[in-house]
C-alpha cells in the first residue's frame, strides 16, 4: 500500500510518518515545502529506509502535486501540511489562506482526478484523511462541561481557525459533491518531542532552562485539552483504517487544563530534572503578559464517537507525557538550538499594532 503524507517534516507529520514506516508494510511519500516549521532532521532516524521517500513541494503547486500523484499513485493521503501558529496568523493571515485553504483545495481536486484513474478496487479503498483542529468550533467560554461534538457548528475566531474551518468545509463538499472518500479528524492541542519552539510547552521549557521570563497570556486561565503526539499519530492511522468516508471524528485526551497549570507542571519537572539550576524554583520565572487578541477561553472535545468505533484511548497520561517531553528537550539542544538561532529567536508574536506602539 502506498501512503502519501503532506507536512511530514512538521511536528505531528513526522510522528505519523515514523508510525507508518514502523509498521513495515507501507511505502510512504512525504511532501513538504520545508517552511520555517518543516525540518528534515525530524525524520533523520528513518530517512534512509527504502520504504520512505521525500519530495520538497508546496501543496499549492498544482502541476507538481498532479505529477507527484500520477507517479506515486497513493492509496491513501494524510493531509497535515498547514500554517499552524495562531499568533503568526494574527500577524500575517495571507499565508494561512494560501496553504490551509488554497492548498487543501488543490490536494482534494487533484485527489479526485487521481481517483478517477484508479482501478475499481483501488477506487473503493482510496481515502483522503484531513487533519484539522478543535479550534474550528470556536471557544466554549465558561461552559466547558459540554465539550464540542462532531455536530457542533464551526465558529472559528482566529485567522488560523478560520482557515482550518474553510478547509474542513472544502473537504466535506468534495465528499458530498464528488464522492471523494474523505475523513476529517479534529484534534485538541498536541505536545511532545519535535514541536517547534514557538508553541506553549517548548516556550516554557526553553525559557525556564535559560532563566528568562516565562510568558503566560492574560492570567493563564485559558483552558486547553492536551494530547501526547504519539497517541494522536496512532489514532489517525486507526481512523484511516476503520473510519467511514464522509465522517468527521473528534480526538482528545480528556485532560483539560488551564495554561497556568501547564506552566506549573513543566516548572516542577524542570526543578526535578535540572536540580542544580540557578533558577530554582522555575515557577518564579512565570510572567503574565498582555493577552492574545481574540484569545479563545476554552477548547474541549467529546471524542466518544472515535473511542466507540476504535476501542481507542490515549496511552500517555498528561504527567507522563510532560515528563517525557521536558526530558526530550533537555537532551536535544542540538535539535532546538539551531531553530532558535536561525528560524525563531523567541520574540513575542501576534500582537496588534496598537499594543505594540503602546509599549
Ligand atoms: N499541533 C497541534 O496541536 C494541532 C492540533 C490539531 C490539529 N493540528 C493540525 O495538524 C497538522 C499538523 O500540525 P503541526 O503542529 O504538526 O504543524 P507544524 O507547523 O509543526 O508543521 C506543518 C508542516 O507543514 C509544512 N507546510 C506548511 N505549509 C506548506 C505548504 N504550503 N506546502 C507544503 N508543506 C507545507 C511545513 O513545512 C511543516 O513541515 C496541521 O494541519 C494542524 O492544523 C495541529
Amino acid at each position: 500500500m502506498r501512503i502519501l503524507v503532506t507536512g511530514g517534516c512538521g511536528f505531528i507529520g513526522s510522528h505519523l510518518v515514523r508510525h507508518l514506516i514502523n509498521q513495515n508494510t507501507f511505502e510512504v511519500l512525504n511532501i513538504d515545502a520545508l517552511t520555517y516549521a518543516g525540518n528534515e532532521v525530524n525524520l533523520s532516524d528513518i530517512h534512509n529506509q527504502n520504504s520512505y521517500s521525500f519530495v520538497k513541494s508546496n501543496i499549492i503547486d498544482r502541476a507538481k502535486i498532479s505529477d507527484i500523484y500520477a507517479s506515486f499513485r497513493p492509496n491513501c493521503i494524510f493531509h497535515l501540511a498547514a500554517e499552524t501558529h495562531v499568533d503568526r496568523s494574527i500577524d500575517g493571515p495571507d499565508e494561512f489562506i494560501q496553504t490551509n485553504v488554497v492548498g487543501t483545495s488543490v490536494l482534494i481536486e487533484e485527489a479526485d482526478r487521481l481517483r478517477n484513474s484508479l482501478t475499481a478496487e483501488e477506487r473503493e479503498n482510496f481515502r483522503f484523511i484531513h487533519i484539522s483542529s478543535d479550534e474550528v468550533f470556536g471557544s466554549l467560554d465558561h461552559d466547558f462541561e459540554k465539550p464540542f461534538a462532531e455536530t457542533s457548528p464551526l465558529k472559528p475566531n482566529s485567522p488560523y481557525a478560520a482557515s482550518k474551518a474553510a478547509s474542513d468545509h472544502l473537504v466535506r463538499a468534495w465528499f458530498k459533491t464528488y464522492g471523494l472518500p474523505t475523513i476529517t479528524v479534529n484534534c485538541t492541542n498536541n505536545y511532545g518531542p519535535y514541536q517547534f519552539p514557538e508553541k506553549l510547552i517548548p516556550v516554557i521549557i526553553l525559557a525556564a532552562l535559560e532563566g528568562k521570563p516565562i510568558p503566560i497570556y492574560g492570567q493563564g486561565e485559558n483552558l486547553r485539552e492536551w494530547i501526547f503526539v504519539e497517541d494522536f499519530a496512532e489514532v489517525i492511522f486507526q481512523i484511516s483504517q476503520k473510519g467511514a468516508p464522509g465522517e468527521t471524528y473528534n480526538i482528545g485526551s480528556g485532560d483539560v487544563v488551564p495554561n497556568i497549570e501547564i506552566a506549573h507542571k513543566v516548572c516542577d519537572i524542570m526543578d526535578s530534572l535540572v536540580s542544580t539550576s540557578k533558577y530554582l524554583p522555575h515557577q518564579d520565572l512565570i510572567e503574565f503578559v498582555d493577552d492574545r487578541p481574540g484569545h479563545d477561553f476554552c477548547y474541549a472535545i467529546d471524542s466518544t464517537k472515535a473511542r466507540n468505533l476504535l476501542g481507542w484511548q490515549p496511552k500517555t497520561s498528561l504527567d507522563d507525557g510532560l515528563q517525557r517531553t521536558v526530558a526530550w528537550y533537555l537532551a536535544h539542544q542540538d535539535w532546538w538550538a539551531p531553530l532558535r538561532e536561525k528560524k525563531y529567536s523567541g520574540s513575542r508574536l501576534g500582537r496588534l499594532p496598537s499594543a505594540k506602539s503602546a509599549q
